[in-house]
């Protein structure tokens, strides 16, 4: 059985909490360190979250220094801009894909989906 997000049940403990919600604004982006992950949070509006690598993939640059537009996340390095929702470049020079992560909110809590190995 699988939830919305395609996931199986069986991977509820992968379900990491995060932040709290109200610690994150509307097109707000934060930076959150899981182990040797480095991700970047974003609240696009007030029910909708994403997630995905937090450095960029043409530079040494962390995206969540960057400036968040919509759904568009642009690079604070060179301005390369990526689809939150999707992790695709948008702009050169970025042309390879952030990876993305799975977020869900319960009670208040927000969680990101990252697989245990
Ligand atoms: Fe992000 Fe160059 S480091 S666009």
């Amino acid at each position: 059985m699988e939830d919305e997000a395609g996931l199986s049940h069986a991977s509820e403990r992968d379900w990491i909490t995060v932040a709290d919600a109200d610690a994150i604004g509307e097109q707000e982006v934060m930076c959150v360190t899981l182990g040797d992950l480095n991700l970047a949070l974003y609240r696009v509006c007030a029910d909708e979250w994403y997630c995905t690598d937090n450095l960029c993939t043409h530079g040494n640059a962390m995206l969540h220094e960057g400036w968040l537009e919509d759904c568009s996340i642009e690079c604070p390095l060179h301005g390369g801009r990526f689809d939150v929702r999707t992790g695709e470049p948008l702009s050169e020079p970025a042309q390879e894909p952030l990876s993305t992560y799975p977020v869900r909110v319960i009670l208040g809590q927000v969680q990101v989906w990252v697989a245990r190995s």
